[in-house]
């Protein structure tokens, strides 16, 4: 049986569809089976994987599901016993995700951006994940290099008790460079700081999830 994560914020944009696509790279250079389930009405997955498809030389081992509430549980246990990973893009609005999918993953994993506004956001999205006795945890996307307002945010989440990883993900360039490619940045740029963070976000995973 494969691990099955579940990508979920409520605020949009926090980087859910991004990391997701890193992550699966990343762990399929590393010889991992992986399946992406796209469950988010947006099909930002699909179109990553659309433009994958087209890419010469892209590290094989990973394929897609174009899934929808009312069959999530029962595509993510059936991808969870054929691969090694199951990556669920959940919908950008939780109104919009059903019970199936938190029941039926082993882990949530929640981008936050370093900012109050998606730290307050990330509360409900923390309370709906315990309420579903779902581990979870959540990490860090978008961290500039400095900033004030960025490390209050980030501390203020961490006084709560929430989760988190220990490795950030800073706002590169390179991510949305190789995103837009249907490509992963370990990759497009295997010795950049991008790489190295993504590389080191699947280990902290792997040992969480
Ligand atoms: N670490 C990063 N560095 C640079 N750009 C990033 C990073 N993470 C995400 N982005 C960009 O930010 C935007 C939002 O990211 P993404 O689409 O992954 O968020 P999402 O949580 O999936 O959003 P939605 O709720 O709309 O599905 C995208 O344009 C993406 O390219
Ligand atoms: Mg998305």
């Amino acid at each position: 049986m494969g691990k099955s994560i579940l990508f979920v914020q409520q605020k949009g944009g926090a980087g859910k569809t991004m990391l997701l696509t890193q992550l699966a790279v990343e762990r399929a250079q590393k010889g991992a089976a992986v399946t992406l389930i796209d469950l988010d009405a947006q099909r930002s997955t699909t179109a990553w994987f659309g433009e994958r498809g087209q890419r010469a030389g892209a590290v094989s081992g990973i394929e897609l599901i174009e899934s929808a509430d009312w069959r999530a549980s029962s595509d993510i246990r059936e991808a969870a016993r054929k691969s090694d990973w199951v990556f669920i893009d959940a919908p950008g609005s939780a109104d919009d995700l059903g019970k199936g999918a938190m029941r039926a993953a082993d882990f949530a994993l929640i981008p936050c951006q370093p900012a109050m506004a998606d730290v307050w956001a990330s509360k409900a999205t923390l309370e709906m994940a315990a309420g579903q006795k779902l581990p979870h945890a959540v990490v860090f996307n978008r961290v500039p290099p400095r900033g004030r307002a960025a490390e209050a945010a980030m501390q203020s989440l961490s006084e709560t008790g929430a989760k988190m990883l220990k490795p950030r993900i800073g706002q590169r360039a390179a991510f949305a460079d190789a995103f837009m490619m249907g490509a992963g940045v370990t990759e497009t740029a295997r010795a950049s700081k991008a790489a190295d963070e993504i590389r080191a976000l699947a280990k902290a995973l792997t040992r969480a999830a």
